[in-house]
């Protein structure tokens, strides 16, 4: 495999004000970290975390692969993002909220404090206790952060739902957690449109979730809220008349902290349990390194609470380290394509996270829409949630980042919990589309089947080869699947935690993704499972059979394709465009927007092998309209192909 070899490095500039500076030292570190492996991490414990009973244990792997870390200490996350800034920071802001409509409010530390001790109290008195799921289904507003921190003052897990999954979706999630309380609000705003949510819970409570007693609503819209007496409860009716003060529960360090349900290869979605203590390290001492976090900042990270990074680099990450952040309820294109460089120069932001999807969308506009801000206050920029192609990183560097701020590529996953391979910004040369190495502590690698290292330049399975505090801790009430999911035979003999992405390392032993090894597809940076689509597909009455793959695209990385065989003859012209858009909505209305199929092809069969198995490699060339070079001799029906490859125009 070759690669353009441009390279990037910080300015002098950066470098001298960095956090972590000095390639030298850098080494030292990453060595360190490497030679005295849970030295490094039980001293950042130590120093980063405030601890109400400080651990002696720093590791326990007496039952792999249910490892534990510093779990005789006790600690409450809540503490950690709040009371401790308090007697400095108090009045510091923490968040800048930017309403779809544009209206700014801003919450100090003390404020936000308050807040979420009276949230908390009114969860108390409703009976809510540590250990008890609690599912948060808002939009992108500042009572999402607040519920989440309420919820991990008083030890009750949490579990978010992005606001645009669909009620059957959020009823899985629901029953999954066996949640007690739904919070959510009347409505969000997005776009200039309001995007109704309590309905959508109620459905959802109609088609089972015995466990919950309560729903939490935040009036966010003056609309008719549908309201169900006894059950539905207002937010602040709830929380006006609560003492400013909740005492935090002391957690033990390996409680969980919160679930938060991912797409793996088959239909269901996983619960990714994460911890409290290393969860809490992993965002912290990251957010400090990796976006060198400074005190005069002003942050943004464009995600929803609703994926891990909204969870590690919104709610956790900054508040821990004091930071003053901006949260966004709306979409980057309201009310017109200058929306994200406005507040960028508005709010003054040095850094800014996002996604390709999002840098891809916004470089089709034009150069000259971004030129018309002044964007002189940003210093760094970061990337998330999938491979970042050459072209995007480049328009970001230069027209975004004025050639100065640099770029860092983070690699991470839901389970991971923390960034993994990024650039130190002060310290490692960048390549556009490589997310370069491991940071310190963390053994990433690129091994075979077997889990030897493969050679430079050789693509394997990315491997961590040793457990580190963030990692997810197990799956929510299926630990069988946590073991053979992550720690598989294959690649390590169960001894490595294995990703399911592909990668390379190049001659300087930087990495490069490669793409999902399994049946995961990333749609717009969110990860969709071929088999969760499948599956609402053939709930559908009309069909028989389906198979979904990805196709790549230029604006969202990956676009969706499905096909569909359905109970009688198969349709064409105008009928077969009609039922595409009707099933389409269906996928939509099972999952939410982001699963709907781009494309929908319908055959009288799916080409399958002797054994009977879907032959997905054909499809996938199909999908991407290569030339065949699949054996389709074992074919039964050899004309589907000619079927199959008949796009619904
Ligand atoms: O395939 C990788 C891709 O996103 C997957 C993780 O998705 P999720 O758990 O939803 O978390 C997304 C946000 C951390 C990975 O397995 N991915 C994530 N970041 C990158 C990436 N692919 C390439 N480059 C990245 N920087």
């Amino acid at each position: 495999m070759q690669h353009d070899t441009l390279i990037f490095k910080p300015s002098d500039e950066f470098r001298r004000q960095a956090n972590l500076s000095g390639l030298e030292n850098y080494q030292a570190l990453w060595e360190n970290a490497d030679n005295n492996y849970l030295q490094y991490w039980s001293d950042l414990a130590r120093e980063l975390i405030t601890w109400k009973k400080p651990f002696m244990q720093i590791f326990d792997d007496s039952n792999p692969p249910f490892y534990k870390w510093f779990a005789d200490g006790t600690l409450n996350v809540s503490y950690n993002c709040l009371d401790r800034h308090l007697p400095d920071k108090g009045d510091k802001i923490a968040l800048t909220f930017e309403s779809d409509f544009g209206q700014v409010s801003q919450f100090t530390y003390a404020q936000l404090h308050n807040r979420v001790c009276r949230f908390a109290n009114a969860l108390r008195e409703l009976g809510i206790q540590k250990g008890d799921r609690v599912i948060i289904y808002l939009p992108m507003i500042v009572e999402a952060i607040i519920a989440m921190q309420a919820c991990a003052r008083i030890g009750a897990i949490h579990s978010v739902v992005f606001g645009g999954f669909s009620a059957g979706a959020l009823r899985d999630r629901i029953e999954d957690a066996q949640a007690k309380i739904v919070i959510t609000a009347n409505a969000g705003l997005r776009g200039g449109k309001i995007i109704p949510l309590k309905e959508t819970v109620d459905e959802a409570l109609e088609l089972g979730c015995k466990s919950v007693e309560n729903v939490i609503v935040y009036h966010r819209v003056n609309i008719d809220t549908p309201w169900k007496k006894g059950r539905d409860l207002w937010w602040n009716e709830l929380s006006k008349h609560q003492p400013a003060f909740c005492e935090p529960e002391w957690m033990n360090a390996e409680d969980p902290l919160f679930i938060l349900y991912t797409s793996g290869s088959t239909g269901k979605p996983k619960g990714v349990v994460h911890s409290t203590a290393g969860y809490l390290l992993g965002a912290m001492n990251s957010f400090y390194t990796v976006f060198d976090h400074k005190a005069d900042d002003i942050y943004w990270c464009t995600a929803d609470v609703g994926w891990i990074t909204g969870h590690s680099y919104i709610c956790y990450g900054p508040l821990a380290n004091g930071a003053s952040q901006i949260i966004y309820e709306g979409v980057p294109s309201y009310p017109d394509a200058g929306r994200i460089w406005r507040m960028i120069q508005r709010h003054k932001v040095s850094v800014f996270y996002t996604s390709p999807t999002l840098i891809r969308s916004l470089t089709r506009l034009g150069d000259h829409i971004p030129k018309k801000y002044d964007l002189s206050s940003l210093r760094l920029l970061g990337s998330v949630g999938e491979p970042i192609n050459p072209a995007a990183w480049l328009w970001f560097y230069e027209i975004v980042g004025g050639g100065r701020c640099p770029i860092v590529d983070t690699w991470w996953q839901t389970e991971t919990g923390s960034l993994m391979l990024s650039p130190v910004p002060g310290i490692n040369a960048m390549k556009p589309g490589s997310c370069t190495l491991p940071l310190p502590g963390i053994m990433a690698d690129v091994v075979d089947e077997q889990g030897n290292k493969c050679e430079t330049e050789e693509a394997g399975a990315l491997v961590i080869k040793r457990p580190f505090p963030s990692m997810l801790r197990n799956v929510w009430g299926d630990p069988e699947r946590y073991k053979s999911n992550y720690f598989p035979q294959e690649y390590g003999g169960g001894k490595y935690y294995v990703a399911g992405d592909s990668a390379h390392r190049d001659k300087d032993g930087y990495f490069w993704i490669l793409g999902r090894l399994d049946d995961v597809l990333n749609v717009s940076g969110h990860r969709l499972g071929t088999a969760e689509i499948e599956s609402a597909l053939v709930a559908h009455e009309q069909v028989v059979e389906a198979a979904v793959v990805g196709k790549p695209d230029e604006i969202k990385g990956e676009a969706v394709v499905a096909f569909v065989v359905l109970k009688g003859i198969r349709p064409d012209g105008e009928e077969a465009k009609q039922f595409a858009e009707e099933l389409k909505l269906w996928v939509a209305n099972e999952i939410g927007k982001i699963a709907r199929p781009d494309d929908i092809r319908f055959a009288e069969n799916l080409p399958k092998t002797r054994s009977g198995k879907i032959m997905r490699r054909l499809l996938r060339s199909i999908a991407k309209n290569e030339m065949i070079t699949q054996d389709i001799s074992t074919l039964e029906n050899p004309q589907i192909i000619g079927q199959l490859q008949q796009q619904v125009i």
